[in-house]
Parts: structure tokens; C-alpha cells; sequence
């Protein structure tokens, strides 16, 4: 049964919120939570999970004619294979097991379990999303991952890592926020009128930001320049 929001409801208790648990507590036991890739303890996977799952809801807004369910089902349990994958290569396949048997264990229906997983399996390749040939599901779900992490949430990143160094400076942050959240907005990759906007808001935001910090830290004016615009201090 679907509610008014798209959720699936089954008696008094969300599916969805059973699914987002199951998940985190999958990730902590098997020591999947922080990423190990770069030293940032503050970027917890169960977290980012439940950040793809609220976009995919955005996403899936307003779509009459796709499988909803899947598009958030399959955004709940994408990375869950990292708790069991050594280097990660292979998450995407170890996610859809561990999701196969939760929805097996579950009572869901076969054709839903096979398309959820086939949407899990399959999200990292990114490259499908200039395909004609792959369900707006898949799309929609790759969407949602890409939109986390970035804008507002990226220049916090980028803020919190240079905040984590022993030397640390505006003016660093300043050059992290140019290579790592400006660089990373300039492409519009989204495929959907929504996500295309979304990230055109996005780059907006964090273009205004770096032009507001470059100005407020005087980035490229020299001293002469400064004194003669508005004398010496
Ligand atoms: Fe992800």
C-alpha cells in the first residue's frame, strides 16, 4: 500500500523507516559507516543514505508514470555493500544482495525484488545516464546520489576538512571551496527537467559564495590597489 507521499505502508509501521534502520545498523556493526577512502569521520554513510533517499523523494515527486517504490528502495540500500566490500570496487553488486534477501526476508514480490536490485546493481555507472536505454528509474536513483554532497553541503565539507588541519587559514579554505565544491558543480550531469534545476541552484549558490569570499578576503587585489581604493588602515 502507498501513502499519499509515495511511501510504502505496511499495518501501523513505515517500510521505509524500517529500511533506513535496518541499513544504518548493517553499516555501523560491520564498520561501514565512515568512509575510509579520506580522513573524514564526519561523513557517515548511513547519513548520506538517508540524504539520497530524501532526494529521490524530491525526484520521484510529481512522476506519474515509474515505479516509485523502486527509485526508494533501492536508494536506502545502494551503498550498503560498502560494510562488506574490502575496497569498495564491488559494492554496487554486494548492495543488491544484501537487498535482495532484506526484501526476500520480507515478503516482497519477485518482480519488485529483481527490478529494485537490477536499480541497485547498476547505479554506479554513471555513464548510463546519457543512454536512451535504461529505465528512468535507474536515472532518477543515480540523480539522487549525485545531488548529495554537493552546493551548500559541499562548501561545509570542504570548510570541516581544512577546519581538521593543523595549519589552517580563510584563505586555504578559500582555495579548497574553488577546487573541490566549485569544480564539482560546473558540469550540470543531471538528466530530468527537476534535477537539472536543482543543480543549476546549486552552482548558483556556491559561484555567489565564492565570489562574496573573494571579495571579502580581497583575493587578487593588491595592497596598492587597496590603498588606493580605500587609503591605508
Ligand atoms: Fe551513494
Amino acid at each position: 500500500m502507498i501513502d499519499e507521499n509515495g511511501l510504502l505502508l505496511r499495518g501501523d509501521g513505515k517500510l521505509y523507516d524500517d529500511m533506513l534502520k535496518y541499513v544504518k545498523e548493517f553499516l555501523k556493526e560491520n564498520d561501514g559507516e565512515v568512509t575510509k577512502i579520506f580522513n573524514y569521520p564526519f561523513r557517515k554513510r548511513s547519513e548520506h543514505t538517508r540524504r539520497v533517499f530524501m532526494w529521490a523523494r524530491r525526484l520521484v515527486d510529481g512522476e506519474s508514470s515509474i515505479n516509485k517504490e523502486a527509485v526508494l528502495v533501492s536508494s536506502i540500500f545502494h551503498d550498503v555493500g560498502y560494510a562488506i566490500s574490502l575496497d569498495g570496487s564491488k559494492h554496487a553488486e554486494d548492495s543488491a544482495l544484501i537487498c535482495e534477501k532484506y526484501l526476500h526476508d520480507n515478503g516482497f514480490d519477485a518482480g519488485f525484488i529483481e527490478f529494485v536490485s537490477y536499480l541497485v546493481k547498476n547505479h554506479s555507472n554513471k555513464f548510463l545516464m546519457t543512454s536512451d536505454d535504461i529505465p528512468l528509474e535507474l536515472i532518477l536513483l543515480m540523480e539522487a546520489d549525485l545531488l548529495d554532497e554537493t552546493g551548500a553541503l559541499s562548501i561545509l565539507w570542504d570548510c570541516m576538512a581544512e577546519g581538521g588541519k593543523q595549519y589552517q587559514s580563510y584563505e586555504a579554505s578559500y582555495k579548497r571551496i574553488v577546487n573541490y565544491s566549485w569544480e564539482s558543480v560546473q558540469v550540470n550531469p543531471m538528466v530530468t527537467d527537476k534535477a537539472k534545476a536543482f543543480w543549476d541552484d546549486k552552482q548558483k549558490l556556491v559561484r555567489d559564495f565564492v565570489k562574496h569570499l573573494s571579495w571579502d578576503l580581497a583575493i587578487g587585489e593588491s595592497s596598492s590597489n587597496s590603498e588606493r581604493l580605500y587609503g591605508s588602515f
